[in-house]
């Protein structure tokens, strides 16, 4: 399918969604006997089942039933060019026949690692993971390692992947988040061990007084201070530039490394989304977009934080090794992706995701819907409230607002258009000007629903 014939075809008819006759249902039925809850992913978990994918291709997928959606998922943000990019797989397919992993390094991992130093004069050095969730925990190993120190400080309600220090207040909720003032830290696991949450300080997201109630105390403990410069999961909340200000002044003054963690939001800029506030972390973590839809995680930062992971002198600070550590597969993906992501691309993209997120406040005017669409470039996000949102507790949803964004995910589903079970989303590359009308028509129709149904 060409992507001409996307920009002017609606999304093929679908069942409706749930249906228990379904291929998916079947197949759900399938995988609870192999895998607890049936997934292997607790993001696209649904209930009560999740659609199973066919295929997929540019802005579009398939599911095992035949129906066809415009996907504004992109998985996870991974998809910046939509799916099965041609230089991407291209790359792919010539380093197949050259093999899919080695025990040495190869042209492949040096050539990200260039291009990924040329993008940011914060990335002086570069290692591969496999994941966010490694480079995240390198990074907080690494700013351990250079300091001397061990506890760490992270926004409440912030998501940096699944390693137990920064899982802290993940989700916690108004039954045990604690003052404001003083949040609780709160673990996401249970079983995390109790000096977990002794060593993690948890700071509320864009708030300086608090931050630096909170933080300059304990000054002395910190190895980390770890934020993200668009905190996604707090509800897609771009930072004030004081706040990020704030952080790398007490990072500069007290010896605490300021790691930023861009695995969602680096699409936003060449170098990342910190860079449209002029801020250069100790160190920056990636992930999503570096492989070009294939798995994998990044640390970047200077070299001499860096250097702890340097084996050349006998035994590193931090060793760090990795059975698919910057395989060949993930880095020519990640390079052909990140090539076409140049400024033009990313100014191009990011205009287009104001727009529509603009567009999107404007039906909630005209409708008189109380709501938002929050977000920034490429990224947005729905939430059904007016009130301001800075950070996580102003953008806890009511068990109410919480149903309609349910509901509101199922209706678009219902009506061709993937997004994330929060109701956020991101535009890719791939998605024409029909895409987005479509979404928006879905969007305002569909809002009509919900606000119908509860009335
Ligand atoms: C901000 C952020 N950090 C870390 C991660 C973890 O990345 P991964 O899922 O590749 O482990 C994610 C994943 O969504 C993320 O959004």
């Amino acid at each position: 399918m060409s992507m001409a014939t996307n920009a002017t075809r609606p999304a093929q008819a679908r069942a409706a969604y749930p249906d228990p006759s379904s291929r998916s249902a079947a197949l759900f039925e399938r995988a609870r006997r192999v895998m607890p809850g049936g997934n292997t992913r607790l993001a696209v978990y649904q209930t009560p089942y999740p659609i199973f994918v066919e295929r997929a291709q540019g802005s579009r997928v398939w599911d095992v039933d035949g129906g066809e959606r415009i996907d504004f998922i992109n998985n996870q943000s991974v998809l910046v060019h939509g799916h099965l990019f041609p230089p991407a797989i291209e790359a792919v397919r010539r380093q197949l026949s050259k093999g899919t992993c080695y025990s040495g390094p190869s042209e492949a991992d040096l050539a990200l690692a260039e291009h990924l130093v040329s993008r940011s004069p914060a990335f002086e050095r570069v290692r591969f993971t496999n994941s966010g969730s490694e480079a995240v925990m390198m990074a907080v190993k690494a700013a351990r390692a250079c300091t001397g120190r061990f506890r760490i400080a992270k926004c409440e309600g912030a998501y940096h992947g699944t390693y137990d220090f920064v899982e802290a207040s993940r989700a916690s909720t108004p039954a045990n988040w604690g003052s404001a003032d003083r949040p609780t830290p709160v673990p996401y696991t249970k079983g995390t061990p109790p000096s977990v949450m002794e060593d993690t300080i948890v700071f509320p997201y864009n708030d300086v007084e608090r931050a630096r109630a909170l933080l300059e105390p304990r000054a002395h403990e910190l190895a980390a201070v770890l934020v993200e410069p668009v905190a996604n999961r707090i509800g897609m909340i771009p930072a004030r530039a004081a706040f990020l200000r704030y952080l790398r002044e007490f990072c500069d003054r007290h010896g605490v490394l300021l790691v930023f963690d861009e695995v969602y939001v680096f699409r936003l800029g060449v170098g990342g989304a910190a860079e449209r506030y002029g801020i250069a972390g100790d160190l920056t973590a990636m992930g999503k977009i570096v492989g070009g839809g294939f798995p994998v995680g990044a640390v970047a930062g200077r070299t001499k934080v860096m250097d702890v992971f340097d084996p050349s002198g006998g035994s590193p600070a931090v060793p760090h090794t990795g059975t698919f550590n910057g395989n060949p597969v993930s880095m020519v993906a990640g390079l052909e992706t990140l090539k076409a992501l140049d400024a033009a691309a990313i100014a191009g993209l990011n205009a287009r995701g104001d727009t529509l997120c603009a567009a999107m406040n404007a039906v909630f005017a005209r409708r008189g819907i109380c709501g938002q669409a929050t977000g920034i470039g490429s990224l947005f996000r729905v939430h059904f409230h007016g009130a301001p949102i800075c950070d996580y507790r102003t953008g806890y949803p009511t068990p109410e607002n919480a149903a309609k964004v349910k509901q509101l995910h199922k209706l678009l589903l219902n009506d061709g258009i993937l997004v994330a079970v929060n109701c956020s989303g991101n535009l890719s590359t791939a998605h024409t000007d029909g895409d987005v009308e479509q979404f928006l028509a879905a969007f305002e129709r569909n809002l009509v629903r919900v606000e119908g149904a509860k009335a």
